[in-house]
């Protein structure tokens, strides 16, 4: 583990993502960032990884480099080559990049190392609760996608393809994704963690469509029934 490292890649990582407004602020990163060594020492992961890992993860997403879902792991590896880490480590810490993100609610996880267990449980936390909420909504003002529109249903997605050019609304990827993460968080301390969270997005989808249909002559909501 080595301290100095860990510090400058947190401040280029602080540096690139500063602006950011599509809920990959580095406020994101810093939260998965944490939760991550939470969960980590929870687990008896290898800190070193677990931590650069966290801290790189969102570095290149590919929602914003056209699809490309190499752009991630090879900007982290350039950084890390930059730094003279180690090769095992820099195989380690891309591998876990490449293999983090959501990939459609058909498409099943594929995360052999427990690192990047930890990694994708604090990633995923932080897309549930509260601020996962916020960040939805953030993200459908990023991309100009409609808050809900009850006569577009949630999609299943069956491959990555799919997912990365489906145009939805944001509240059918409460659907899609959000309501789907408790059953696939990956290490029992993340399950644990994900509960209160998952019982949050429930109760505010719960109050959403309640002030959605008190309002004087509300379409009937066929998303709604199709999403639960
Ligand atoms: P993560 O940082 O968990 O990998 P993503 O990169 O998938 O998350 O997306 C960033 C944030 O935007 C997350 O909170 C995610 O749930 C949300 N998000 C992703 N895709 C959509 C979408 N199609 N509609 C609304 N929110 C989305
Ligand atoms: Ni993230």
């Amino acid at each position: 583990m080595n301290q100095d490292i860990l510090d400058r890649t947190a401040a280029f990582v602080e540096q690139t993502l500063s602006a950011d407004s599509s809920g990959h602020d580095w406020y994101h990163v810093r939260r998965v960032w944490q939760v991550a060594r939470q969960i980590g020492r929870a687990e008896s992961a290898d800190p070193y990884v677990v931590e650069l890992a966290a801290l790189l993860h969102d570095i290149a997403d590919w929602k914003f480099h056209d699809g490309d879902a190499a752009a991630g792991p090879r900007a982290a590896r350039a950084w890390l080559t930059e730094l003279a880490v180690d090769a095992a480590t820099i195989d380690h810490v891309c591998e876990i990049i490449e293999r983090l993100s959501f990939k459609g609610s058909g498409v099943a996880d594929e995360m052999p190392l427990l690192e990047g267990r930890v990694v994708q449980d604090a990633d995923r936390l932080d897309a549930i609760g509260a601020i996962g909420i916020a960040r939805t909504f953030a993200y459908g003002g990023h991309v100009g996608q409609p808050i809900h529109d009850p006569l577009v249903p949630p999609q299943r997605h069956d491959s990555f393809e799919a997912y990365k050019n489906s145009r939805g609304t944001s509240i059918n990827h409460f659907y899609e994704k959000l309501l789907l993460l408790k059953d696939r968080m990956q290490t029992p301390t993340g399950r644990r963690m994900a509960e209160d969270r998952h019982r949050y997005l429930e109760q505010f989808l719960e109050r959403f469509f309640q002030e959605w249909n008190a309002a004087p002559g509300a379409p009937c909501l066929p998303s709604q029934s199709a999403g639960r």
